[in-house]
């Protein structure tokens, strides 16, 4: 089935007048890789800004939450879970009584999550969910504790303002009041030092997006010369967004077998791959209030450049 929404959706995305293919394609076995090299990088400070916050604030957050009964830590797109790693372990330190939840698409990777977890925090009650943010629904009713909700990373980052909204709104019908949601967002600051991280001198970021004419290859049996197109971000400090985008190099013509379609691109033609919003905390403060949570407290990293934001539902 998943197959079928990819095909469908790239056929879609290279069929309007500005082509577009969601961020969310990125991460197939390949891409994932490539986001891990991504997260090394020394221009990608997103990552290490939130492992200081949680490394370093953890007593203070742990303090906010105020939860007076067992509770269950509740992660969306946990990835490795290095960082995540920092709260739990100062958690498990305090004896506090709490069950970590992981929930991801990949079986696969929440096995390695729990292994990795379990062989670091021995003691940790751990509870795997596997589906995405918007399947979970009945099974997080079932949970029936108090719950903190971590979605870190800066992923909220990637959603159009009015997926952004719904995804919080979904987050919010699961949530009880009293409940607390702790979301990375990346701060707007000095432009340059957001244009690269998106666009490094190494070419990863290039490679990461390319990756997705590599995957339309593979998986829907495309004829894609992946040399005739290049990588193009732009950063626009008005409005907070980094836009990623692939360039056609040269009029073209490629063919997808699963569709058994033709697509035609001019030369010079765009294909819209990401959006990476950095937000100001007047954005965050209002994207809280339009969604029916307060802010409690801003956790960030001591240049300032990333946030933790803990909400009250
Ligand atoms: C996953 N997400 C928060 C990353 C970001 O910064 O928007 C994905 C990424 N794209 C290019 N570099 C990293």
């Amino acid at each position: 089935m998943e197959d079928n929404t990819f095909a469908r959706d790239i056929d879609q995305g290279l069929s309007a007048p500005f082509k577009q293919i969601s961020s969310k394609y990125f991460y197939d076995d390949i891409g994932s890789g490539i986001f891990q090299q991504i997260m090394k990088m020394p221009e990608y400070y997103p990552t290490n800004c939130e492992f200081e916050i949680l490394s370093l604030q953890s007593d203070k957050i742990i303090e906010k939450l105020n939860f007076t009964e067992p509770f269950n830590i509740v992660e969306f797109g946990a990835g490795d879970g290095i960082k995540t790693r920092q709260l739990l372990k100062k958690l498990v330190e305090k004896g506090v009584d709490f069950t970590y939840v992981p929930i991801d698409i990949s079986s696969k990777a929440i096995e390695e999550l729990e292994n990795n977890m379990l062989s670091a925090l021995p003691q940790m009650k751990i509870s795997p969910l596997i589906g995405n943010y918007f399947t979970m629904a009945e099974e997080l009713a079932n949970l029936q504790m108090p719950a903190l909700f971590l979605f870190l990373g800066g992923n909220i980052g990637n959603y159009k303002s009015d997926e952004a909204g719904d995804l919080l709104q979904q987050f919010g019908q699961n949530m009880r009041p009293g409940d607390k949601l702790l979301t990375g967002f990346d701060l707007q600051k000095n432009p340059a030092t957001i244009r690269n991280a998106y666009d490094d001198k190494q070419g990863i970021t290039k490679a990461f997006n390319l990756n997705l004419l590599s995957r339309i290859n593979r998986e829907l049996g495309g004829n894609i010369e992946i040399g005739q197109f290049d990588f193009y971000s732009h950063y626009d400090p008005e409005n907070g967004e980094v836009k990623s985008y692939l360039v056609s190099l040269v009029p073209q013509r490629i063919y997808l077998s699963k569709t058994d379609r033709t697509y035609s691109f001019s030369q010079n033609e765009l294909i819209w791959t990401e959006l990476s919003k950095k937000y100001t905390f007047k954005g965050i403060e209002a994207l809280a209030a339009g969604n029916n949570f307060r802010v409690v407290e801003h956790f960030m990293d001591c240049k300032h450049y990333f946030t933790d934001s803990l909400w009250i539902k």
